[in-house]
């Protein structure tokens, strides 16, 4: 495709540019299961910012998974007041004890879907981030991303179907997890909603809705 070149720039604009994050670890060294898991429940409901203090909090208190697993309920339920969603909290501590009792995560995004809370895109950013496995995490920011890349104007059920397609073909064998949240932070710093800023975007060259000239107005959704 036109994207042969795609995350070999996505990836170099990376090593300059990543956000420093909490349950990120330098780029190159290794990253810690628990630490990627707990980030991505967190993120899953809560903004970066909103998030951050909280991840530092139950990583300071609860270092590893083991310790999780065996903190009381009422504590775990009282430390994620303030991130909403309780339901997510539970079955947050359910996974932390699944993962105690078997002796750690499992290492694939197909063993890791099986877990309390863990979906198709939460499975494949750990997999990716933590494991090092090919796996393609898509959530609405690569959506958006790639709606503009492509620019797709067909319908959205199907347009999100040939974006995971798109997506899974281009995670490169080396580096998956930084691809993932390379991807990530393009589309929360550069590829934003409604100003996207194409001045300084490494994809510009490849972006169709950028060509057109419009890119926000991508990605065309039905009216609700
Ligand atoms: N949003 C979801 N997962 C993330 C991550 N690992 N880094 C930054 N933003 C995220």
């Amino acid at each position: 495709s036109d994207f042969r070149e795609l995350a070999a720039i996505l990836l170099a604009w990376f090593d300059q540019n990543a956000r420093v994050l909490p349950w990120r670890a330098p780029i190159g060294t290794k990253r810690d299961p628990y630490r990627v898991w707990l980030a991505e429940i967190m993120l899953q409901q809560t903004t970066v910012p909103h998030a951050a203090p909280y991840f530092e909090a139950f990583t300071r208190r609860w270092p590893t998974v083991e310790d999780l697993a065996a903190a009381q309920d009422e504590e775990v339920m009282r430390a994620w007041a303030g991130l909403g969603y309780y339901a997510r909290a539970r079955n947050l501590l359910k996974c932390a004890r699944e993962v105690a009792a078997r002796g750690g995560f499992p290492e694939t995004s197909a063993g890791l879907r099986e877990l309390p809370g863990i979906g198709p895109y939460t499975a494949g950013a750990i997999a990716a981030i933590a494991f090092g496995e090919r796996a393609a995490a898509v959530d609405g920011n690569v959506d958006r991303v790639f709606a503009r890349l492509l620019a797709l104007k067909g319908e959205w059920a199907a347009e999100k179907k040939r974006i995971a397609a798109e997506v899974a073909a281009l995670v490169p064998e080396e580096r998956p997890g930084d691809f993932a949240e390379a991807l990530m932070d393009l589309g929360a710093t550069i590829c934003t909603p409604t100003s996207p800023n194409c001045m300084i975007c490494p994809l510009t060259g490849l972006c169709k809705a950028r060509a057109e000239g419009r890119p926000a107005e991508y990605p065309v959704k039905p009216a609700k």
